[in-house]
């Protein structure tokens, strides 16, 4: 399995372009299943989970075109099949967005439970419970759900969201859009993302409103038309690079990136000392001297992103003073914590808390990657640390971070890709 290795110390200096985000893109490709025809995405980020995505929707039938300037044409003139089998739905949870456009489209879809997942149990209830209010009949048997539209198709309806749930709300968006009647959702997920879906299905002639806001209303149509849509830039990925500059001492410019979708970030790094602002066509981040520690909570938007959380923590590892770090969003999104210890940093959790002393300086280790967002944690940690770091399992971070190592060699950080089966020096 790959690896990278990291020599830390260097600032990072320098522009990095922010890939299309890999939360939008994968919702609005399943959602060109809504279409019985082409489709075209522009600014696709070149990563794992949209090449699983891609996968799936080729299995059902899709037609898929992709070019190397990343746009990509998908066809779903024809659909073959109407299943999303365990071997895709276990490699990336998001699958399950394929429900409703499915069931939507065909009257039917079998689509695997993702079962249990390294940040918590995950489960799907929410975004059953709302197709149910649609008037879909789910059945669960042999690890799968089993929905089936009404014989006229689905039914407009009202679903109030018991938790804010950002699959939840695009699916209820995907499978509404061609519902017979009027739909009102109401607890909804207010993400960059949802909107970015909103704007796609607009493009197909989908009639939504209310998107970004908590109640998002959908008057079905009949039928959709193509979409043509341009993928947002990523926030996490440039929140990532953000934190990656802050702790190097550094000075990038975010290509790409909108500070309007990074409020809560931008107003923790501001209160930690870290300099953000506007610049042409991006951001800016700067920073020199110290870090002060600083407290936060994650929540769903417009809140601090649970995605996020570990990046900023390791930020506080090496701030003067102590912070607490709260994950309000999964049970379980720690596992960064123990491999940030074996670093040098001093953190102990309870329950959802971590408290964080920070430290002088972190030093090199090999440490292992257990998740998308603790990877890219174990990178910034590493980049600032004294002496190399190994980063174990990088397969976690291809998933998620479109070319992360180039994309930091040119800012001058020192990392390199080591494949699989091969002897490190
Ligand atoms: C999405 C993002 C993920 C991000 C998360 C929260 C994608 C592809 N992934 O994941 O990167 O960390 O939002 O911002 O966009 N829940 C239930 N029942 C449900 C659905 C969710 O209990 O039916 C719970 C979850 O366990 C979790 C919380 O609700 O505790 C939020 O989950 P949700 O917003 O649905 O996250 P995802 O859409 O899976």
């Amino acid at each position: 399995m790959d690896k990278l290795v990291i020599e830390g110390g260097t600032p990072l200096r320098g522009e990095v372009r922010i890939s299309g985000a890999k939360n939008a893109a994968l919702p609005l490709l399943f959602a060109t299943l809504l279409h019985e025809g082409p489709s075209h995405i522009a600014n696709l980020p070149r990563l794992q989970d949209v090449r699983t995505t891609l996968n799936l929707l080729i299995e059902l039938g899709v037609g898929v075109r992709r070019s190397d300037d990343g746009t990509a044409v998908l066809d779903a003139a024809n659909l073959l099949s109407h299943e999303a089998p365990y071997d895709l739905v276990r490699r990336m949870r998001a699958s399950v967005l394929c429900l409703g456009p499915l069931l939507a489209r065909n009257g039917h879809a079998r689509v695997s439970l993702p079962g249990g997942c390294a940040i918590g149990a995950r489960p799907i209830d929410l975004h059953l419970q709302g197709l149910e209010a649609l008037g879909a009949t789910i059945e669960l048997a042999g690890g799968y759900v089993e929905a089936t539209a009404p014989r006229g198709g689905l039914v407009g309806g009202r679903v109030l969201f018991d938790q804010v749930t950002v699959g939840g709300t695009e699916n209820l968006m995907m499978a509404a859009a061609t519902a017979q009647g009027k739909t009102t959702l109401e607890n909804c997920a207010r993400e960059p993302e949802i909107s970015d879906l909103a704007m796609a299905l607009r493009s197909m002639g989908a009639q939504i409103t209310g998107d970004g806001t908590s109640i998002i209303e959908i008057e079905g149509i009949p039928k959709l038309g193509p979409m043509k849509h341009t993928v947002v830039p990523d926030r996490i990925e440039a929140g990532t690079y953000m934190a990656a500059a802050a702790i190097t001492r550094g000075d990038v410019k975010l290509v790409g990136a909108r500070l309007e979708h990074l409020d809560s970030l931008i107003s923790k790094m501001a209160q930690a000392g870290v300099e953000v602002r506007r610049e042409g066509n991006g951001l800016r981040v700067r920073h020199h001297g110290e870090l002060h520690a600083v407290d936060v909570q994650t929540r769903p938007y417009p809140g601090f992103p649970t995605d996020l959380q570990a990046q900023f923590m390791a930020l506080m590892t090496v701030a003067q003073g102590s912070s607490t770090v709260t994950e309000s969003v999964f049970e379980k999104r720690f596992m960064h914590v123990p491999e940030l210890n074996r670093m040098g940093a001093d953190i102990q959790t309870k329950d959802r808390t971590a408290f964080v002393r920070g430290v002088e300086s972190l030093h090199g280790a090999k440490v292992m990657a257990t998740d998308l967002r603790a990877s890219a944690t174990l990178v910034i940690g590493g980049l600032a640390a004294q002496g190399r770091t190994e980063v174990l399992r990088v397969y976690h971070l291809d998933r998620g971070y479109e070319a992360i190592e180039e994309k930091i060699g040119a800012l001058g950080g020192v990392i390199r890709r080591v494949p699989q089966d091969w002897e490190d020096d």
